[in-house]
């Protein structure tokens, strides 16, 4: 399991013991290739019996959501890594068989394979007062890094209505959350609500208007619903220029749905209380179809259950055999101590979504929500923390850290709806644009700093605890 660093010339690499890296979904996979590629020696732990996180159809780890006519709505180009394309025979939106494919085909092709454990779940990860890293394992083994990285991802906790509408627990139908939808047999003949306007109520509402009785949308506030193409191309291939400003760019976009979709109220939607660009974006290209088919009927928010019926907001109500709560996730690290790291309601305030301030041996990857896919950023992320790791990048003090996230936090709820799943957002171009500077930036610092790499906490040669 242990990867030995690769000849690759430079001195950093031999100075730092060993990392570790929770999870090898998209974001692990595109961190573990970044240490690999820069030489530094870690292992990469891995609930699940392959790659891949939430793109594995009914993955052996309980955690993916993934159904079974799940497409991804960010264009192929999009999600992508930079230097691994997905194949050209691929379509602009690949059904998830194929993203979790490419992802087999990502650590096969860059050969860090051996470096992943699989079926080795991180059960606790403590840090000590030396800063080691103590890693214990479902396996009954503990090892000790000098770094961490995680990768555990943050769309498998599901997120129930809180708090639980009045008589939810008298409700004769069958409810489930969205995580654990897997195809549309169960809704064959049957009467569903569906509740919530993120992308997971918009899929699911669309597969159940195809073989149930009735389905139901209910939402308790508007959203843009964005096309998945716009002038013949994926609508996140338009260009998107970092160096515009947002609101520019945002008033372009904003004409743009308006004009070639229309107001969502005209579908019978709730009207949005926000311009676009200010909430989590809906895509789809086939819930408006379906509403004006009149196979989906919008609905206000729920209000109440009671014994067969799901009530609504405005009075009415309806008979209902099935409730899909498509309410969100929790952003959850069970192997963490709840005072050292956690996230109520989904609030977690790291520097550049990655950094701990306090903690300088601690990484997120794949901690954001971008507007785009998380794949190439979880990758800039990865040799952002690699280049720290061998010394060739150093961050801001502390305090510039914190003014950061504290600006970064304010700015988050100035533009965004407020809402629990709205608290790790990113514009996508602009993270990667705002990241190459700051790694320029960092760079500088690292050669003043006569490109020395962060002391390593572990004593030589002591991976394994005692
Ligand atoms: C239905 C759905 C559709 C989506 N579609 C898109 C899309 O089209 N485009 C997009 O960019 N994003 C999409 N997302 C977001 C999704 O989060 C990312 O696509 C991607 O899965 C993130 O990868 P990750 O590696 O961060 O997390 P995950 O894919 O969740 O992987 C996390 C990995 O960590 C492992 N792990 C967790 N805990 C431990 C532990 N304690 N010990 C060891 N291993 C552990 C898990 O087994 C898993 O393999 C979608 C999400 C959902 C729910
Ligand atoms: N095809 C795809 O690629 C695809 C499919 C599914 C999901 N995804 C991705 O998976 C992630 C999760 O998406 P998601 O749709 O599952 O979750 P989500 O984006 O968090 O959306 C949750 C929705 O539920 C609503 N909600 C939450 N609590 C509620 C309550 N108590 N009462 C009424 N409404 C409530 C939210 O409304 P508020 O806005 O008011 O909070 C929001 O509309 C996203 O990144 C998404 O893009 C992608």
């Amino acid at each position: 399991m242990s990867h030995p660093p690769s000849e690759n010339g430079r001195g950093g690499a031999a100075q730092l013991r060993r990392a570790c890296i929770i999870g090898a979904g998209s974001s692990g996979i595109a961190a573990a290739k970044a240490l690999h590629e820069r030489g530094i020696p870690f292992d990469c732990f891995e609930k699940s019996d392959r790659v891949g996180g939430n793109w594995v159809f009914d993955n052996k780890n309980g955690m993916s959501a993934a159904y079974r006519d799940l497409f991804i709505n960010t264009s192929r180009p999009r999600m992508q890594y930079s230097d691994f394309p997905m194949p050209e025979s691929y379509p602009d939106f690949p059904h998830h068989t194929q993203i979790a494919a490419y992802f087999e085909d990502y650590v096969e092709h860059f050969g860090f394979g051996d470096a992943i454990a699989f079926q080795a779940g991180v059960q606790r990860a403590s840090r000590r007062p030396d800063g080691v890293w103590r890693v214990e394992l479902d396996t009954g083994e503990t090892r000790l890094y000098d770094a961490l990285l995680v990768a555990n991802g943050h769309h498998w906790n599901p997120r129930w209505p809180e708090p639980a509408f009045p008589g939810v627990e008298g409700f004769t139908g069958q409810q489930l959350h969205a995580h654990s939808y897997r195809e549309n047999s169960i809704f064959v003949g049957k009467r569903v609500v569906i509740l919530g306007m993120g992308n997971s109520a918009m899929d699911i509402a669309v597969e159940a208007s195809y073989v149930a009785e009735r389905t139901y949308l209910a939402a308790r506030q508007g959203v843009w619903i964005i096309p998945k193409y716009i002038f013949g191309k994926p609508i996140d291939q338009m260009r998107n220029d970092p160096r515009i400003p947002f609101k520019v760019r945002q008033r372009i976009t904003q004409k743009l749905i308006r004009t070639y979709v229309g107001p969502p109220e005209r579908y019978g939607l709730p009207k949005p209380n926000h311009r676009f660009g200010e909430a989590h974006p809906t895509i789809s290209g086939r819930i408006l179809d379906r509403i004006q088919h009149g196979t989906i009927v919008p609905k206000p928010n729920i209000a109440s259950f009671d014994g067969t019926q799901v009530c609504f907001a405005d009075g009415s109500a309806v008979e209902a055999d099935v409730v899909v709560f498509c309410t969100g996730y929790k952003i959850t690290f069970p192997f963490f101590d709840e005072d050292l790291i956690s996230a109520p309601d989904n609030h977690i305030e790291l520097w550049r979504r990655v950094w701990h301030p306090e903690i300088p041996n601690l990484f997120f990857i794949g901690l954001l929500q971008p507007l785009g896919a998380i794949m190439p950023l979880a990758e800039a992320q990865g040799a952002w923390v690699g280049d720290y790791l061998l010394g060739e990048y150093v961050p801001p003090p502390k305090r510039q850290m914190r003014a950061e996230i504290e600006a970064d936090q304010r700015a988050m709820r100035r533009r965004y709806v407020a809402s629990k799943r709205h608290t790790i957002q990113v514009d996508f171009d602009d993270y990667l644009y705002a990241l190459a500077k700051e790694r320029r930036a960092g760079r500088a610092r690292a050669r003043a700093n006569g490109f020395r790499p962060p002391a390593p906490c572990l004593p030589s040669a002591a991976t394994t605890a005692s």
